[in-house]
């Protein structure tokens, strides 16, 4: 029938804490088939299966989505496969959310519009960073003000990236004990203006000062530091190899470098000799976000 394809996502790039995202070339790929009773089978092996499908959280979001729309699920044969490691902070958990939402946009012809999906994903997933660039790919900032998310997408950010991926996981709600209740106004409006002049020297294609300003994060890395191991390394080590800037991925524990366009893979080559237990991949900034594509019906001649 269709295929479903959804980016993975880093958060916070520094100092854009709870608000910036961007979508990275590692995909979670729905391929849905009409069938007579809804399954889903698992092509990658570090995803466990599911057996009832009322407990898979792709289906879960589905059935909430076409619940609030008022409309009944077809059942479907779901084959999943994900590049996207879980619990690392490459926000598997949005993927599947934007996944799910249109899976049931498909199955139940909602059309909704980008901002209705947004506006689902972000009452599912609570925050908008993540869900918001895997559902349009790029550089995203986004705010969520009571219930209302409201984003911009940035045009093309030149550069390629480098993720570190450690073999553990880290769950974002232990990643937020470790942060303060509170903020002091001064530091607040210091932190604010770390992250404002990172975003404008994305915008002026400045990258040294935008590295350089999501390295001077004052909102979450200097607390969430000391939970990854080597974390003060892999900044020094890649900024000798000319890396722009590096930081924690969402709530971590994978760490982020934003690198010259076209030295991702030199350099992922060069980290990689450095670290043990880290899988070091050089990866793409996602421009497209969600993807859906038809396919074909097979004919006779097939
Ligand atoms: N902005 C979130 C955090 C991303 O840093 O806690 C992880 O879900």
């Amino acid at each position: 029938m269709f295929t479903i394809s959804v980016p993975a996502s880093s958060a916070n790039i520094g100092p854009g804490f709870d608000s910036a995202g961007v979508a990275v070339s590692r995909y979670l790929t729905l391929e849905v088939k009409e069938a007579d009773k809804w399954q889903f089978t698992h092509t990658t092996a570090t995803i466990p299966p599911v057996h009832d499908y009322h407990d898979h959280y792709i289906y879960k979001v589905a059935k909430q989505v076409a619940d609030w729309q008022e409309e009944t699920l077809t059942p479907c044969h779901v084959t999943m496969d994900s590049e996207i490691p879980l619990a690392r902070g490459l926000g598997s958990s949005a993927s599947a959310i934007v996944a799910g939402i249109e899976l049931a946009n498909q199955l139940c012809k909602l059309n909704l519009t980008e901002e209705k999906k947004l506006d689902y994903a972000v009452k599912i997933e609570g925050h908008p960073d993540n869900v918001a660039a895997a559902l349009l790919g790029g550089f995203v900032v986004t705010v969520k003000m009571g219930e209302e998310a409201s984003y911009k997408k940035l045009p093309a950010i030149q550069t390629d990236l480098v993720v570190y991926i450690p073999n553990f996981e880290l769950k974002t709600e232990d990643a937020r004990k470790v942060l303060p209740d509170k903020f002091l106004m001064k530091d607040a409006a210091t932190a604010s203006g770390v992250s404002n002049l990172m975003i404008s020297a994305l915008l002026t294609g400045d990258y040294e000062l935008a590295g350089k300003m999501m390295e001077s994060d004052l909102f979450h890395e200097s607390y969430r530091a000391k939970l990854i191991p080597n974390y003060f390394d892999i900044r020094s080590e890649a900024r000798k190899l000319g890396a722009y800037g590096t930081v924690i991925s969402g709530a971590g524990p994978t760490m982020i470098s934003f690198v010259p366009g076209g030295e991702g893979k030199s350099i992922a080559t060069q980290m990689n000799n450095l670290l043990d237990n880290y899988e070091v991949t050089a990866l793409k900034l996602d421009e497209n976000g969600l993807q859906v594509k038809n396919n074909a019906p097979i004919t006779e001649q097939d």
